[in-house]
């Protein structure tokens, strides 16, 4: 570990994972590293989740944790499964965890990951008792080398009263160089103008600053990232990728976009590595990421030259696409940059690059409001991610999803959403497997009938039609036409019936394809 911990005094705060567990006490409010499965702490959740099952429910040991994004089993879920946690923020894809959000028995704020820095700053969640920050090690002078994430671990370093850090050999040492930290974020009305014009421009430095005093412990570990496995675009994605691609070389044709795109922003699945793959094989190059994500499709086009470089906050590789990365990792140094979640999703830098944002959605109402978190308006799925400050600040927001979900039983297009967390004022363009709709300058009738037409699956398209027809003729207003009292009557069906559909319909005709996907 010498060689990973290479200031004397820090070494000599070198201790057990139990340890330094023992050092976090009931109600403290705890934030972790990770973002996406990458580079979260892997000893100490565990080992606290170990006091906590034995804490009993006689004296229930709960904390608070914040962390960049999602994490993993051993941080998340173990937590979950003791029922560890009182508190959780801001983004999270564990099943365990979300079993317990969805139960009750945990809070949850779902919020846009630009604003958790601020947010902390401001002390809406009030003081930072402990911070626990994977790092891949320690210069002589005490910086920091950033781990596979940088997320909020600059905020949580400044924030918290005391430091754990754990120090991972498992991440590759040639990971130094590749981050680029910015100190000059401030609270309003300091702030000042942040001086990144292209995304590979370099603003910060490579490491993480944390005062030596603080650091109470340190723990050594050895283990890799989530590593989820990658599985190959299904056939909706591919259709979706495809109608995608379509629409490119039209804006191409237009003028409005070069065959160099603008920066891309994808979130991680099969949809987004469908999109990828596609943009590969279609003769792009010198394209250009700015997002939260590196994914294996993005390590494919860097190193087949479509993707000069990459600019973001974390990875979210397969166990394929980390022996990839730590293979090769001298070549990728020169060609993605890893930020903290501030700067990789922050609202005046997506603006002014005019990144094209690629998200996907759990349902689209007929005017292109956007559900992208929770199943008939109060399950959550994973939450808003960095989708909102994507899509409210890109040059073109796209929201992506197969038109039918559970083997057709759901329709992906609704009369109204059960939830909104992108308003039709942030969508420019909806695609499903059955087509692509874009909304850009349309109002809202020429909207939905464009939605009803491209995006429906032909299950549901009768249904969307008849319901749309009768609110033109019988709304209370005419601009967005809505029948108040049938426009969640889908999602009740569902919740009652397993089914969207009426149940005097027609058998199913299969619905889209759909397979598993990782999830973020
Ligand atoms: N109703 C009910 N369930 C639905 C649904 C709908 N309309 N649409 C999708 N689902 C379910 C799927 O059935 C699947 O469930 P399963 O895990 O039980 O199989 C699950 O949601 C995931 O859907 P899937 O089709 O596999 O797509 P995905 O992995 O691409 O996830 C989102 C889709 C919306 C959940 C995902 O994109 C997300 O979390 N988005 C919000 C965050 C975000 O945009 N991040 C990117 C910005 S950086």
């Amino acid at each position: 570990m010498q060689d990973r911990i290479r200031n004397a005094d820090i070494f000599s705060r070198l201790m057990s994972a139990e340890q330094a567990a023992g050092l976090i006490r009931p109600g403290m409010t705890v934030a972790m590293s990770g973002f996406t499965g990458a580079g979260y702490p892997k000893a100490v959740p565990q080992a606290l989740a170990t006091r906590m099952e034995a804490a009993g429910a006689g004296e229930p040991f709960r904390i608070k944790v914040l962390t960049g994004a999602s994490t993993a089993p051993e941080l998340d879920g173990a937590l979950a499964k003791v029922n560890g946690m009182e508190l959780r923020l801001p983004y999270q894809s564990d099943p365990a965890l979300r079993e317990r959000i969805n139960s009750g028995d945990i809070d949850y704020i779902d919020m846009h990951l630009s604003h958790v820095a601020q947010h902390t700053w401001s002390g809406f969640f009030g003081k930072i008792d402990v911070a626990v920050v994977e790092i891949a090690g320690v210069l002589e002078d005490g910086r920091l080398i950033p781990s596979s994430s940088v997320g909020n671990n600059k905020t949580w370093l400044e924030q918290a009263d005391k430091v754990i850090l754990e120090v991972n050999r498992f991440q590759p040492a040639g990971l130094e160089g590749m981050h680029d930290i910015y100190y000059g974020t401030a609270l309003p009305p300091d702030r000042k103008p942040i001086p990144l014009v292209k995304p590979d421009d370099r603003i910060g430095e490579p490491y993480l600053h944390v005062d030596p005093a603080k650091i109470v412990a340190v723990v050594a570990t050895d283990g890799p990232d989530r590593n989820s496995p990658f599985s190959a675009p299904d056939e909706a994605s591919q259709r979706i990728a495809g109608h995608l691609l379509d629409f490119f070389e039209q804006e191409i044709k237009q003028g409005r976009l070069t065959k160099e795109l603008l920066p891309l922003q994808s979130g991680v699945g099969n949809i987004p590595n469908a999109v990828l793959a596609a943009l590969s094989e279609s003769g792009y190059e010198g394209l250009t990421a700015y997002t939260e994500v590196i994914q294996d499709g993005m390590l494919g086009l860097i190193r087949d030259g479509v993707l000069k470089s990459a600019s973001a906050t974390s990875f979210s590789l397969s166990a394929t696409g980390v022996e990839e990365f730590n293979n090769n990792v001298d070549f990728y140094r020169t060609r993605i940059l890893l930020r903290t979640q501030e700067i990789s999703n922050h609202p005046e830098l997506i603006r002014r690059l005019g990144c094209i944002a690629l998200n996907g959605m759990i349902e689209a109402d007929l005017y292109g409001n956007i559900n992208s978190t929770h199943v008939a308006g109060s399950k959550v799925m994973n939450g808003i991610g960095g989708s909102g400050d994507f899509a409210r600040n890109g040059s073109l927001s796209v929201f992506m999803s197969p038109s039918t979900a559970k083997t057709g039983s759901i329709s992906s297009i609704v009369p109204m959403v059960s939830h909104v967390d992108h308003t039709e004022h942030d969508t420019m363009v909806i695609v499903t497997e059955q087509g692509l709709a874009d909304l850009r300058g349309l109002a809202p009738k020429q909207r939905a009938q464009l939605v009803i037409d491209r995006c429906t699956h032909p299950d549901y398209r009768p249904m969307v039609q008849d319901y749309f027809d009768r609110a033109k003729r019988e709304s209370y207003g005419r601009h967005t036409p809505h029948l108040l009292a049938e426009a969640l009557s889908w999602h009740d069906r569902f919740v009652e019936t397993g089914s969207m559909r009426h149940h005097s319909a027609p058998a199913l005709s299969g619905g889209a394809t759909t397979v598993p996907r990782d999830r973020r």
